[in-house]
């Protein structure tokens, strides 16, 4: 039940028989539909430009000739402006359909089978071993874990990849350091904070003492041969990050399939360089092996360093060969911030110039940066926002919003948690990813405006008509009373939901989804308070109105839960 695909299909058969030469179908009629920016010009427009050189005939004329021919049940009446066929729905019916058919399937409004039997490799969050969590890894986490949903919802197998940067010289410092100032206890209570500040000591002390690179090189080398002290020290340097950084993904609510990350590849790299050699790729430059892509205005990819050591690069293309190989994707996609853009494109490049076809499928999913009150963040100069303290900040400060809105309120710490993970989320997932975030604590968790909270607001307050309205749940709905301006807004947007969520998906842009959940919201409210549902003397009437809110209130929790943001019934 796709409302705009059958206005299309009736426009199409319309155009079929009115013009001979017409081949349109309704998919490509759906394509040039249009929403007309005011509703005083339908609720769909077909701009009939586009289709005058083919059915050679003025624009005008085309919409004056379709507008006669075009017959639905859907269709109230049709009007000609300019070169426009405006199309205007009829309302109870339109109500009905709709309400009728989100109902039939509670949650999955907007769900398709279209991915069945295809697979989606998604790789995100990829946190790095002995660093936090900072605000930074938020968009790779939630882009990423909302894409997956997305995927799912569309009938996907996913397979969600935390490709651990565990591997490079650093680790063999932090061991050396570890081993010299360090302790079990220390670092078992201080977790990866302690094993930063070991590693920000060792490169304090080796300023003074440049010896010290020589025996965090050792014990680098160590690692990469397998000395059991070295791999003991390191993998348990790996489960106490994981630990860490488990704690924030719970708040998240995020998981993964796989954590096979850098250091997985250790032994998985020689094949594909013996095959890039075999290509005739690898040409040697100052010792080092690279590939050269001066013909695609890149500078070359270096593979292998003058010392025989991998790179980033050369794990990415081991771990490539190793997805298409173990999971046959059919896409590939790598949340990374847009820094890493040259990186991914030479990756590609690699992969199509060995001539694998597969390449076509593997897409970088980039995102902005973000910064904090207006200042953008640095390591360096010591300005870090660690990612768990922002999330209990947020969580602490619904918990004050809710103390004060709703002090009798039962599960107050489980609704804090929920509007203030959903407060930080939703303002990661609102713009394009490409944008740049500028996270600011008065618009995160505004209960008015764009944000979480004020969508979470509406889905609780369509519980709170549902409850009320109870009595009359058993009613026959009477959707013919559902012809206002505000309702006919509010059943636009569930019905074209499935399509933004379909675009969505093509675009691997998830704010779309934000986007349209808020509209939604916007638009009930705005139902909300110029009608009332509950008419005492009209239990029909006031069982159809009952029935948008449960739609509503159905697709807004879809919405959420794509963008990974959770729906309390009672705020
Ligand atoms: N750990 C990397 C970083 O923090 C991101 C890894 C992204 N994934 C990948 N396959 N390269 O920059």
């Amino acid at each position: 039940m796709d409302m705009k695909l059958k206005i299309a299909q009736t426009i199409a058969e319309a155009a079929g028989s009115c013009f001979e030469n017409c081949s349109l179908c309704g998919t490509d009629v759906a394509a040039m539909l249009e929403v007309p920016p005011d509703k005083k010009l339908g609720d769909y427009a077909l701009p009939c430009f586009r289709l005058s050189k083919t059915m050679r005939c003025a624009p005008q004329m085309i919409a004056a000739k379709l507008g006669e021919k075009i017959e639905s049940e859907e269709i109230d009446h049709v009007e000609v402006v300019g070169g426009y066929l405006n199309v205007f729905l009829r309302r109870g019916g339109l109500a009905r359909n709709i309400v009728e058919a989100v109902l039939q399937n509670p949650g999955r409004w907007g769900s398709s089978s279209i991915g069945e039997g295809k697979t989606v490799c998604l790789d995100y969050s990829s946190i790095n071993i002995a660093k936090r969590f900072h605000i930074g890894h938020l968009s790779t986490t939630m882009i990423g874990h909302s894409l997956k949903r997305i995927y799912d919802f569309n009938g996907y197998t996913t397979v969600a990849i935390n490709h651990l940067g565990d591997w490079g010289t650093q680790f063999g410092k932090m061991i050396c350091a570890y081993k010299k100032w360090g302790s079990r206890e220390q670092v078992e209570k201080g977790g990866v904070q302690a094993m930063v500040d070991l590693y920000v000591r060792f490169h304090a002390e080796a300023e003074k003492d440049p010896s010290l690179d020589d025996e965090g090189r050792a014990w680098f080398k160590k690692i990469e041969d397998g000395d059991s002290e070295a791999m003991e020290i390191f993998s348990w340097f790996k489960e106490v990050t994981l630990k860490d950084t488990q704690r924030v993904y719970d708040l998240l609510g995020v998981t993964f399939d796989s954590y096979a990350g850098e250091s997985f590849y250790n032994d998985k790299m020689t094949p594909v360089v013996d095959e890039l050699r075999e290509k005739n790729l690898l040409v040697e430059s100052q010792g080092a092996e690279v590939v050269m892509l001066d013909d695609y205005n890149m500078p070359p990819a270096i593979v292998l360093r003058s010392d025989g050591a991998t790179l980033y690069i050369t794990r990415d293309l081991a771990a490539a060969f190793y997805r298409h190989n173990t999971y046959h994707f059919d896409k590939c996609l790598y949340v990374v911030a847009y820094q890493q853009n040259l990186h991914f494109k030479q990756l590609f490049k690699l992969i199509e110039l060995m001539g694998h076809d597969w390449y076509k499928g593997m897409e970088h999913v980039s995102f902005g940066m973000v910064s904090y009150e207006g200042r953008a963040l640095s390591t360096r100069e010591g300005y870090v926002v660690y990612l768990e303290d922002l999330l209990n900040k947020a969580i602490e400060k619904a918990r004050e919003i809710i103390e004060e809105k709703s002090p009798n309120l039962e599960n107050k710490d489980e609704v804090a948690r929920q509007v203030g993970v959903g407060a930080v989320v939703y303002f990661d997932l609102h713009n394009d990813r490409n944008k740049d975030i500028d996270f600011r604590w008065e618009r995160a968790l505004n209960f008015d405006g764009e944000t979480g909270p004020y969508v979470q607001y509406t889905h609780a307050r369509c519980c709170s008509v549902i409850r009320k309205a109870e009595a009359f749940a058993a009613a026959q709905p009477d959707y013919s009373v559902i012809t206002d301006d505000e309702a006919q807004d509010v059943l636009m947007l569930l019905s074209r939901f499935p399509e933004t969520v379909r675009k969505a998906m093509e675009q691997n842009e998830p704010s779309m989804v934000t986007r349209h959940v808020t509209q939604l919201a916007q638009a009930y409210n705005k139902y909300y308070f110029e009608h009332r549902i509950m008419e005492e003397g009209d239990p029909c009437g006031t069982a159809a109105r009952l029935n948008l809110t449960r739609a509503v209130k159905d697709v807004i929790k879809t919405g959420l839960y794509l963008i990974g943001v959770e729906a309390p019934e009672r705020m």
